[in-house]
Order: structure tokens, then sequence, then C-alpha cells
């Protein structure tokens, strides 16, 4: 992280605030790829004897953390309300208890300060999380967005201009994680348990299906698979089996990656980029990257990923987005709303 010593007038600083779901996140972000701080308080422990996020509880806590997270990102890039050029802040999608949090204090402090506001969308946040470490990153690229509400396949084919090739039909990549996780015992949140103890288990022990969907390539489905892991959990008791949750947990995983890689590797090759790119928590898996390093080196694609840290939710990822709209003029006025179901590349 660098000091503010460096800052000079025409130095564009971006205030983020993320609270879409169960992180508290505010962050400091220079001249669009410079993290200048990163502040997550997370409420996982929280939510985990509930076995999934309350929206509720998360809303309240939302509340209760966001002006601490907010002065600690401002103190860890030493800098002041002064110093900021623009808020950006996640309007949606999320949950809109949480979101609505976010959306006021950043429409607050807008009020409050006379900043330029800028609302942000989640997934492009998920996206733009990609510039951070990658310097030479540009668009265009194809991205794969596999988090715990989305897998989409976007072409992304410039700041803030994406077009949506595939989505999943059904349950999220990072859902099907959370909910297999759930069944062989592991608990929330389900998808790091899942690659940790997968590294003891046999991929190739349990056959379970790879969905194709008829009418679109690039779509993914996870609910069929979800229901092969309940079936063969339950055969094994019905036999009176023990199962071994490594062998399951890296099958399943093994499954989701083989779908991800295909469906992404025909889609790049198909539009004709070199460059390759992941985004959204599930992206922080080895397994999954491992895979999709192998094939793009296969290939001869540049590959791209976050370090885990930008995979899930924070709000430097929020920040990069926010800076690529700011610089294009958008801004947001005191009507802004938490907008639960906002599309990617929808503007409201
Ligand atoms: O992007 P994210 O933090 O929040 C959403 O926008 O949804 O993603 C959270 C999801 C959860 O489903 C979690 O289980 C999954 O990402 N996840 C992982 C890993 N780390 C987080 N899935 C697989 N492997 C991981 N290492
Ligand atoms: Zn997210």
């Amino acid at each position: 992280m660098n000091d503010m010593d460096k800052k000079t007038d025409k130095d564009i600083l971006i205030l983020a605030i993320e609270s879409s779901c169960d992180e508290t996140a505010a962050a400091v972000v220079k001249n669009g790829r410079e993290v200048l701080s990163n502040v997550i308080y997370t409420q996982i422990a929280l939510h985990t004897v509930y076995g999934g996020v309350v929206p509720e509880i998360a809303s309240r806590k939302h509340i209760e953390k966001i002006n601490q997270v907010i002065r600690a990102a401002l103190d860890e890039a030493r800098v002041t309300l002064q110093d900021i050029t623009a808020i950006a802040v996640t309007y949606g999608p999320g949950l809109v208890g949480a979101l609505l949090v976010g959306v006021s204090e950043a429409k607050a402090i807008s009020f409050a300060t006379g900043l330029p506001l800028v609302g942000v969308h989640h997934i492009e946040g998920h996206i733009s999380a990609n510039f951070i470490e990658n310097k030479d990153l540009e668009p265009p690229f194809v991205c794969l967005v596999v988090s715990g509400g989305h897998s989409h396949l976007v072409v992304v084919k410039d700041y803030g201009e994406y077009e949506i090739i595939g989505r999943t039909r059904d349950d999220a990549a990072g859902e099907a994680f959370d909910k297999v996780a759930r069944a062989i015992g592991l608990g929330y949140p389900g998808g790091p348990k899942i690659d940790k103890v997968s590294n003891e288990g046999n991929p190739n022990a349990i056959h379970f299906p790879r969905a194709k969907v008829d009418d679109n390539m690039y779509d993914f489905s996870f609910s069929g698979l979800k229901s092969a892991v309940l079936n063969y959990l339950n055969s094994c008791e019905m036999k009176g089996e023990t199962i071994c949750q490594a062998d399951v947990a890296a099958s399943f995983q093994k499954s989701v990656v083989d779908v991800l890689v295909e469906h992404s590797m025909a889609a790049v090759k198909q539009y004709g980029y070199d460059k390759f790119a992941i985004a959204g928590g599930v992206a922080s898996n080895s397994h999954l990257r491992e895979a999709f390093e192998t094939e793009c080196k296969k290939r001869k694609l540049k590959f791209y990923h976050p370090s885990p840290i930008f995979c899930t939710d924070n709000a430097a990822m929020i920040g990069v987005a926010g800076y690529y709209e700011y610089i294009k003029g958008t801004r947001h006025g005191m009507d802004l709303n938490a907008v639960p179901n906002l599309k990617l590349g929808e503007r409201i």
C-alpha cells in the first residue's frame, strides 16, 4: 500500500463501499488500479451457525460496522474525505436490506461533502478486480464470473461494456459448492472447505454428471449435479456404506471445474480473444485456477485472475469499477436506490 505523499491534484481517489451480502467493506483506490486501502469486516462467523447468510442479521451488522470500516479505510490510506474525488457504492445485485445500508451511507457522505456519487454493479466490480494486479490487462477479453449468487460468461468489450454470452439456468457455482458442503457435513461457507478437503480426495472416485444446456453451449446448470451428489449420499446411507468426504468433495469439484473450463475455453475460441480472466468467490478455488492455468498455456492464452482477497467480496473492486464509471461521466443523485436484481450492463 502506498501512502499519499505522491498524490497530485490530477489523481482521482475513489472511496468505495460494498455491503451487498455478508461483508461490510470500504476501500480507497487511486487512479483506478492502485489500492491504497482495502478493509473488510466479514460476517461469516455470525452466519455459520445458521448454515448460510441470514439477510436480516447481515443488514443489522452492516449498520453497526459501516462507519468503522470507512474510517479504517480512510486511515489506512492516510487520507481524509477532503482528498477523495468521488464515492462509489454497490447498488445491486444483492440482498436489498444489505445493499440499502451501503447506498444510504454513500448518499449521506455525498450529501454532506458535495462529492459526486457513482453507483456500481456488483458483478462489474468482481470483473474489475482483475485490473488491480494485472496492470497490462485491457479489454476486450472473456471473463468467467463465478460467485455465490452468479455464474456468467461475459465478453468484456470495453471498460463498463459487457455482453453476457452464458449464464446459469439454476444454481450458481458457489451455491452448489455451499449446498454440497453442507450435505457432506463440511458446513458453511462450503467453497473454501471443499477446496481444502479435496486435496486429500480422489477426483475420479465417483463420476458425477457434467451438464450441457441444449440451446446455448455457454450456459451452465448445476442443480442436476447437486441432486446427483445427494442421490449418491442417500444410496450410500441406504446400503449402510460410509462415505469418503474427501472423495465426494474432490469428485464434485472436478465435475464443476470440467464444465467451467470447457465452456470458457469454447467461448474464448469462438470470440477469438487471446485473453481470459476469472472473477468472483469461486475464482479463488485452487483447483479451478490450476486447471485454467494449464488449459490457457496449452492454447497460448494469457490467463488473468485476482488474488483470493480480491476474488471474494471486497470494496477495492468496487473502487476500480467506480473509477472507470466516474471518468466516463456516470453520476448518481440522491434518488439512487438499492436494486436487488440489477442486470449486468443495465444503467439505472
Ligand atoms: O463473490 P463472493 O464472495 O460473493 C458473492 O457475490 O456471491 O462469493 C462467495 C462464494 C461462496 O459460495 C463461497 O463458497 C465461494 O464463493 N467460494 C469458493 C471458494 N472461496 C469462496 N468456492 C470454491 N472454492 C473456494 N476456494
Ligand atoms: Zn460477490
